[in-house]
């Protein structure tokens, strides 16, 4: 069976409020089933983790599940999930736990079409470390970020490279497996952002041979937490800070406090949600995965095309992303408009498609778009061609 989105807008609440939802790369709408298993978690007997009462089990049953869940979404080794509040407080605490490793003349490359937080915590640990940044630049015109980008950023000196999946702001997609090449031939360490690339398309850990790859599951119709993939002998060798009494394992090493149980119970049920997307021949829920995302993937990029032909067409628009490989994922200006007016305008029309920079501050700027930034569309699993017409006319409007 193909993918049927009527199906599956049936499914998130939120869509009955009537607002066509292009803001997903900002944090996707969440469907029932994540909502029921987080509210159940918060109203089920729950303990610290244990294994005396019900409600140790549950807690510790719900810790295993998610990292299980996370592992299959990524391809990775669940005995490497990491759980956190968000994808930039775990990158700064890696960053500080790598960066102990440092010393002066040490090389960390960033790159300047990454969002924020995959790149002012490397070049803050860069410098406490006495350690040099080094930048990896993209084409302006193509909006691509080469392996040859990236190649020339590097050295024998070259502790880390940061890295994302897929740009935020202008949906770049770098070939990850060809860099991730490139910087264990230089003997770095390769800590790739997917918190963009995660909600759009299949993803393999393993086959892309990132040594950290981090996420966030509130951009893939989970709740608000972060979770970073990495293999638990590469974590076993990290020494973050933590309390004295609390576990030396791995990966509980790195999750300071107590773990977020009802957000863990929601990622495991976004992760089995959109394993049964495009309900298939597949078994195991990795390789429904795989057939779901590639599902979506298709779904999204088509709405994406339409969208983009559509607003190529209108004389005052002016569009941004131009990379071969990218999501779903629009950026737009209008002749003699100012981006954040359009997005009021479009938010009084009910199409939800924010203006700014995203925090991608580095790209923005780079392209020349300050840090106003522009017009952000994103597609999402439950976007449909009726929010694409909303959108469309919309603009249309606006732009005349
Ligand atoms: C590409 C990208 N990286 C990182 C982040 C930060 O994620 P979090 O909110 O989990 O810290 C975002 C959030 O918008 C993002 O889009």
């Amino acid at each position: 069976m193909g993918y049927d989105v009527a199906a599956v807008r049936t499914r998130f609440p939120a869509l009955a409020e009537g607002a066509a939802h292009f803001d997903g790369p900002g944090g996707s709408q969440v469907p029932d089933a994540v909502g029921e298993a987080v509210a159940r978690t918060l109203t089920s007997g729950i303990s610290n983790r244990g294994q005396n009462t019900v409600s140790e089990r549950r807690a510790d049953g719900i810790v295993r599940d998610a990292r299980a869940a996370m592992a299959d979404l990524l391809g990775a080794d669940a005995g490497g999930i990491v759980f956190g509040r968000s994808m930039t407080q775990l990158t700064y605490d890696f960053s500080r736990a790598l960066a102990k490793g440092w010393s002066a003349g040490d090389e960390v490359v960033v790159s300047r079409l990454d969002h924020d937080a995959n790149v002012r915590p490397w070049v803050q640990a860069a410098a406490a470390a006495g350690a040099t940044v080094r930048w990896a630049e993209f084409d302006r015109d193509t909006s691509e970020l080469s392996v040859a980008d990236v190649e020339r950023a590097l050295s024998k000196r070259t502790k880390l490279v940061a890295v994302t999946g897929a740009s935020n702001l202008l949906g770049t997609r770098p070939d990850l497996r060809a860099i991730a090449d490139a910087v264990h031939n230089a003997g770095a360490l390769l800590y790739v952002d997917g918190v963009h690339l995660t909600a759009h398309a299949p993803i393999d850990v393993t086959a892309i041979t990132a040594d950290f790859y981090a996420c966030s599951p509130y951009k893939f119709l989970g709740p608000h937490c972060g979770v970073l993939a990495a293999a638990p002998a590469t974590l076993d060798q990290l020494r973050p800070d933590k309390l004295l009494p609390s576990t030396d394992v791995v990966p509980e090493r790195f999750e300071l406090g107590t773990l977020p149980y009802e957000l863990m119970a929601g990622t495991t049920a976004a992760v089995d949600f959109l394993s049964e997307l495009a309900p298939g021949d597949a078994r195991g829920r990795r390789e429904k995965l795989v057939t779901s995302l590639t599902a979506v993937e298709e779904h999204e990029n088509e709405l994406r095309d339409v969208t983009e032909k559509a607003l190529a067409a209108m004389d005052a628009v002016t569009l941004y992303g131009h990379a071969r490989e990218r999501t779903p994922t629009l950026l737009f200006s209008i002749a003699a408009h100012d981006s954040a007016g359009v997005a009021r305008a479009l938010a009084q029309e009910g199409v939800n498609a924010p203006a700014g920079s995203f925090y991608a501050l580095e790209p923005s700027r780079w392209i020349g778009l300050g840090d106003a930034g522009a017009v952000r569309v994103g597609m999402a699993p439950y976007t449909d061609s009726s929010d694409v017409e909303r959108l469309l006319a919309a603009v249309e409007r606006i732009a005349t």
